[in-house]
């Protein structure tokens, strides 16, 4: 598996699943959440209705991961995750794994072979960037050993100087 960062808009990734920095409502919010609710259009809100009615009624759990289509976005599915808070007292960061090891789950039984994720938990959420590229960069390595030739590519896309540099540092083992 190829594993890279890069600064940019996930909005705008060609990748076949992009992942949400989401909340357990599904119903949207501000950050990387927000952009992709504008970005794929109104029928990923409708997805999510439909998700929290069927599937999730109580919410998504903190770390755990499910998929909607992209719709207007130009990633065929948006696989949503739930970071821990770390505001409300949800320190752990075998939970901040737990979001990159499922939906890395949930990408590769929807079909997907390349997948990008934003900095889970590294904004409204609370987290420092370093704490996020460890547990992200090690939960995506140890996930790829365990499903060997399953998923192609894994792409890092963040918004900030800053973000980059410690996924960067991450990737090189520091
Ligand atoms: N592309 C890539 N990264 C982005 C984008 C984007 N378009 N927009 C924001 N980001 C970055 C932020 O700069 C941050 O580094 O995504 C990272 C995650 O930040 P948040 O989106 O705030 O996610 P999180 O910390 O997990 O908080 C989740 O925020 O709005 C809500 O509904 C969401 O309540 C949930 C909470």
């Amino acid at each position: 598996m190829r594993v890279t960062a890069e600064q940019g808009d996930i909005t705008t990734t060609a990748v076949d699943a992009v992942v949400n920095a989401a909340n357990s409502s599904l119903l949207g919010g501000g950050g990387v959440d927000g952009a992709i609710h504008t970005a794929a259009g109104p029928r990923l809100l409708e997805a999510c209705r439909e998700l929290r009615r069927s599937v999730v009624p109580d919410g998504l759990p903190v770390g755990a991961a499910v998929a909607t289509p992209g719709f207007d976005l130009p990633a065929a599915w948006v696989v949503h995750t739930v970071g821990p808070n770390r505001h409300a007292g949800e320190q752990d960061p075998a939970l901040l794994a737990s979001c990159f090891a499922r939906s890395l789950d949930v990408a590769a039984d929807a079909g997907a072979r390349s997948v990008a994720f934003p900095a889970v938990g590294a904004g409204v959420y609370g987290w420092d960037a370093d704490d996020v590229a460890r547990a992200a960069v090690g939960a995506v390595r140890s996930w790829d050993r365990t499903h060997p030739g399953t998923v192609d590519e894994v792409r890092f896309v963040l918004f900030s100087d800053r973000v980059l540099t410690a996924f960067e540092s991450a990737l090189a083992g520091a």
